[in-house]
């Protein structure tokens, strides 16, 4: 039965909202974008960066995409306008293509996913890095990673079209918990490998200080902490405008914030000890978009039974968390048709899923035009969203921003700090990372 468009579905408790929302936020880039972004050279120098931006810049950020959602009501393709009017609608749009952007190669990388996963089932693991590699090339391309890619959307708008709580709640509340347990048991099944210190040390400690000042690591780094926590696009516009009244935005995006970048750093306790121990470093930090569907196949292939059950939990486990960040991206512009055109849900969502089909068959069939997507809807953009947010709050809107931190109940100093951040700390900062990362994307383009 579809909701009548006039009444708002909500979340049907804080837990719902944050596992939802940890569901979008924990997702391939955790596991895959982790590994490929780290391995590029920038060591424990990339992982620094971004958890000082996760902390500085993305929570205050965090904070002020959901006092947008809350406060309006309404989804991101209307929110900007319904506070600050029509010359704000760039702003909605930018909310509404960008998710789109993202989910067209999103459900390629689930089809991977899906493929590695059914091959350690059913087949078994690759004998060498060699046929790790003609693995990889077969399933990133013709027919078989079409099929994965509708797959993936098909299952991502059946859970999107049973709605909030029967569709995206139900699912999240079901898989999260199981998702947290694969990572904990893979991460002390890692840790009893021999290279495990070895893989801790180069992924924690190899601390090169030239790093810090590298823009393709800045770059990384950033688009890693926006990508990861689902920012900059409007998908906690969208979530929180699910929210009732009174929750308490900062302590919710804490909450998922801490719960996302321990999910980061766990996957990278399971991937590093893997590479190290089984010497596949060269391999990964070779890095192609497709190095975890590498690396990880091929050691654990050196493993026997056990090495293709941890396969087949790790693969389960990636298409888990890759689902529940589907649906994520999917929601913000479902939901905004329905607000701006009264479309009914199922209508809204199978007319994008066709599109989001359409549109990522380049993707899904060029592994250069996949990045190149990425890099600018996965990357660049995310980062211009968070700046807009930012300022959209903390200078155009900040009497909104401060009821909304009032409604919380966060207590004065909270506030005050906050606000403080919005305005003066995130803008500039994040003005200064999208600088650095365009420079850095074109550099990349030209070379
Ligand atoms: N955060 C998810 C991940 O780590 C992906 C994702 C879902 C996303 N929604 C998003 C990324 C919105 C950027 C913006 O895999």
């Amino acid at each position: 039965m579809d909701s009548k468009i006039t009444e708002r579905e909500q979340w049907t408790s804080r837990l719902g909202f944050i596992l939802a929302a940890a569901g979008s936020a924990v997702g391939l880039g955790n596991l895959w974008g982790f590994a490929y972004r780290s391995s590029q050279g920038g060591g424990a120098a990339f992982v620094l960066l971004y958890l000082l931006i996760v902390l500085i810049v993305c929570l205050p950020v965090f904070v002020a995409e959901m006092a947008l959602g809350r406060n309006t009501m309404t989804s991101t393709l209307l929110a900007p306008v319904k506070l600050a009017g029509k010359n704000w609608y760039p702003l909605g749009i930018l909310f509404f293509i960008a998710p789109l952007g993202i989910a067209s190669y999103y459900s390629v990388i689930m089809g991977w996913t899906a493929d590695t996963l059914f091959h350690s089932l059913f087949i078994g693991l690759p004998k060498n890095l060699t046929e790790a590699e003609t693995f990889f090339g077969s399933i990133s391309t013709g027919k078989s990673v079409l099929l994965g890619h509708l797959l993936s959307l098909v299952l991502t708008a059946l859970i999107v079209s049973s709605g909030i709580k029967k569709g995206i709640e139900k699912v999240t509340r079901f898989f999260m918990p199981i998702l947290f347990i694969i990572i904990v048991v893979l991460a002390i099944w890692a840790s009893t490998l021999s290279g495990a210190w070895e893989g801790y040390k180069t992924f924690l400690f190899k601390f090169d200080f030239a790093e810090l000042t590298n823009p393709q690591t800045i770059r990384n780094a950033f688009t890693q902490a926006f990508f990861s926590l689902s920012l900059g696009i409007g998908i906690m516009v969208t979530y929180a405008s699910y929210l009732n009244r009174k929750s308490n935005l900062p302590k919710l995006s804490i909450g998922v914030a801490s719960l996302d970048t321990l999910v980061g750093l766990l996957a990278g306790f399971i991937t590093f000890p893997i590479v190290l121990t089984f010497g596949l470093s060269d391999a990964i930090s070779e890095s192609t978009v497709g190095a975890l569907f590498i690396s990880i196949p091929t050691a654990l292939g050196s493993y026997g039974a056990v090495g293709r059950i941890v396969a087949v939990a790790f693969f389960a486990l990636a298409y888990i968390a890759a689902i529940t960040s589907s649906v994520s991206l999917l929601e913000v512009p479902v939901s905004s048709l329905m607000d701006k055109f009264g479309f009914k849900r199922k209508n809204s969502v199978w007319l994008i899923t066709v599109f989001l089909f359409l549109a990522g068959i380049p993707s899904a069939l060029n592994l250069n035009i996949f990045a190149t997507v990425d890099s600018i809807f996965g990357g660049v953009l995310l980062i211009f969203g968070g700046f807009l947010v930012s300022f959209f709050m903390g200078w155009v809107v900040p009497s909104k921003f401060n009821d909304e931190l009032n409604a919380s109940k966060v207590g004065i100093k909270t506030t005050r700090y906050l606000k403080f951040m919005t305005r003066w700390v995130a803008p500039p900062i994040i003005a200064f990372g999208l600088l650095i990362s365009l420079f850095d994307l074109l550099k990349s383009w030209v070379s």
